[in-house]
């Protein structure tokens, strides 16, 4: 069945402009111009028709710990939030450091709404599995997370950086976390010098992970072979924010919100940063208040983004390219992240007028909290086709 989007303003080689998208049988757009016909058609009136959103930074949790998350719940969450596409993090309780465990979660993601691309994990040791897996990317820990994945031996690192595959980025959490903030500064620029040194030395791609402050970014864009992300959360919260949610509990993240300072200062250098990515990192409410480290953030960073973009803190057009193709180029996904004829069907229609509050137990995350609770968005995601398929129409699931 053919579908066309009508009467919106599609976001076209850069800019929006008013033209009408057809998504032929196989799933893929076969036309955009004006008064197309389709088996089916969806008004996109005074609504704005984006690529399907890529999120490069989430954690599902499954297989390990899917009390928290799983691909189905996860799936709608990205759904929700207008992902067509996410790409999941290896840190698992059981983790995706082996060919055979890489192998059974790209089967277990397949139940997901959306499409699943899983980062493979380096490990101390693991180089046999990296080259029999030969995932797209790796990621790689250099500062302590949920999980045990670190690698602290410098030649360790660099042999990884040596033994991936060029064209394929590693991506690289160089945060430290140490609770004095002057300390875990120096450490998260010392990691990610080392690593981008790597990336020059070895003319390795890398794309550095949660990007908290504004000298990261500059860093990472000194090296041409560097891709860098930043995750909302550093964007609307500070470490006043921390301590009012619970700086040991829901305010607990890694790496840690920053001052409101460098909050300020992360603003200014934002607009050279290549992705928005969410660090969708969700925890219940139990390991919240044991002190688990991590924000939900599939169904809030969009509407962040368009939020800012309507007090006129940034601009739309330069987040949904931080949301699609920049984020497509980084990984090299060629089928997706932009509307254009021969390229999957994956659209997110977004109202930029529409204002909803946050509440966390109507989220379709399983952990059901987040730290925006109370806060008034404008800006959402009303449909989502995925290959054609219509999955989410005017906010309600349809599958
Ligand atoms: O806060 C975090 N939570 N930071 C990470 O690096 C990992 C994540 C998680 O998996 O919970
Ligand atoms: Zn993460």
């Amino acid at each position: 069945m053919s579908l066309a989007i009508k009467n919106g303003a599609i976001f076209f080689q850069g800019r929006f402009i008013h033209k009408e998208i057809l998504i032929g049988d196989d799933g893929r757009i076969s036309k955009i111009g004006n008064s197309l016909v389709g088996d089916e058609s969806i008004d996109a009136s005074n609504l704005l028709v984006l690529p399907g959103l890529i999120d490069p930074h989430v954690h599902l949790r499954e297989p390990g710990a899917t009390e928290k998350e799983d691909f189905n719940t996860g799936g709608r969450a990205a759904i929700a939030g207008g992902f067509t596409t996410v790409m999941d993090m290896p840190n698992n309780t059981i983790p995706t450091t082996t060919k055979a465990r890489y192998e059974e979660k790209k089967q277990l993601a397949k139940k997901a709404l959306c499409d699943v691309i899983v980062h493979f994990g380096a490990t101390p040791d693991n180089f046999d599995e990296v080259k029999k897996a030969d995932p797209p990317s790796m990621k790689l820990y250099m500062g302590i997370t949920t999980g045990h994945m670190v690698i602290t031996d410098k030649a360790t690192i660099e042999k990884h950086f040596a033994l991936f595959p060029k064209d394929r980025p590693i991506v690289v959490h160089a945060a430290d976390n140490d609770p004095n903030e002057t300390k875990n500064l120096a450490a998260t620029y010392d990691n990610t010098e080392f690593a981008l040194a790597l990336a020059k030395k070895h003319s390795r791609r890398l794309h550095l992970a949660h990007a908290s402050t504004g000298k990261e970014i500059t860093m990472a864009k000194a090296v041409k072979s560097a891709t860098v992300e930043v995750a909302p959360h550093y964007l609307f919260l500070s470490s006043k924010d921390a301590e009012s949610l619970g700086a040991t509990t829901y305010g607990k993240v890694y790496p840690p919100l920053r001052s409101e300072q460098q909050r300020i200062v992360l603003w200014k250098y934002l607009e050279q940063a290549d992705c928005i990515a969410t660090d969708h990192a969700p925890h219940t409410i139990e390991d919240k208040e044991n002190s688990a480290a991590g924000f939900p953030g599939l169904e809030t960073s969009l509407s962040l983004m368009l939020d800012a973009c309507d007090k006129g803190f940034t601009d739309k057009i330069w987040v949904v390219e931080r949301m699609s193709e920049r984020v497509a180029d980084a990984f090299n996904l060629k089928d997706r992240g932009r509307l254009g004829v021969g390229l999957r069907g994956d659209i997110t229609i977004v109202d930029p007028k529409l204002t909803w509050k946050v509440s966390g137990s109507g989220l379709e995350t399983k952990c059901k909290w987040s730290p925006f609770e109370g806060r008034e968005l404008k800006g959402k995601t009303v449909t989502v086709v995925k290959g054609g398929e219509l999955i989410y129409l005017e906010g309600e699931f349809q599958k």
